[in-house]
């Protein structure tokens, strides 16, 4: 069989020990292998034990998030030969969450953060919200003021990436203020001064240190980080209009 033969090193959460299993397993291989074929191949034919998550294998249902080499990647975007270093790819679970089993994480504080930011279109009149025969028509502009927010999958990479998240689990983190912006940044949107007026606390825009990081890992290049400075921006331009 041709390819590399590439040693996978993976730090694994065993739920019943509450502790890391490091595991050492070795799969050929080949130029388009990604890590998530070879986490596939490895549960198939070496270890049924192997525990991770993926769902579409071509980096859009985000569920394949994990720390590859150190940095928190998606394993089905992660090429095995590129990603190799002398042979050796390590994997882990996120750090910024509580862990589960295997690689997997539980995204349930991640999903709570993104609703509190109100992820939807609000409406003045609210019968108007849930009407489906109403359209809101946008021109170009309008809609590239937020869409490249809107390319959001839910990995949850950024909050991995954040320092911030990773030392206080009260930060809303990079995820849920980028999608704060993304429905403020809306010319649909009516709920801008509830949103700031959520956001406009220590845990919420004023936690971020501006590290950064979050957008460098964003596999769909959102840019949390530049989200969360015209957040600040847009309370602070709020507050004038309060006094
Ligand atoms: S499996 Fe869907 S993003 Fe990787």
């Amino acid at each position: 069989m041709e390819g590399e033969n590439t040693i996978f090193l993976i730090s694994s959460f065993d739920r019943e020990q509450e502790s890391f299993k490091e595991l050492e397993y070795r799969a050929r291989t080949g130029r388009f292998t990604t890590v998530l074929d070879a986490l596939i191949g490895l549960k198939e034919h070496v270890d049924p034990s192997l525990s991770f998550r993926y769902s579409c294998r071509m980096g859009i249902c985000g569920s394949c998030a994990m720390v590859i080499n150190g940095k928190p990647s998606l394993a089905c975007e992660t090429n095995a030969a590129s990603a190799a270093k002398d042979g050796i790819i390590s994997i882990g679970p996120m750090r910024a969450q509580p862990l589960l089993k295997g690689l997997v994480t539980d995204f349930d504080d991640f999903f709570q953060k993104h609703r509190e930011v109100f992820p939807w279109i609000i409406r003045n009149n609210v019968r108007e919200q849930f009407d489906d025969k109403k359209e809101f028509h946008q021109n170009e502009e309008q809609r590239d003021y937020f869409l490249p927010f809107a390319e959001c999958i839910k990995c949850g990479l950024c909050i991995d990436a954040c320092p911030v998240e990773n030392t206080n689990r009260f930060f809303l983190g990079p995820q849920a203020l980028a999608q704060a912006y993304r429905y403020i940044a809306d010319s649909k949107d009516q709920g801008r001064e509830k949103r700031l007026d959520y956001l406009d606390t220590l845990n919420g825009v004023w936690g971020c240190e501006f590290s950064g990081s979050c957008s460098k890992v964003c596999p769909k290049s959102v840019d949390p980080a530049l989200a969360i400075q015209l957040l600040k921006a847009e309370i602070t331009k709020y507050r004038l209009t309060k006094k």
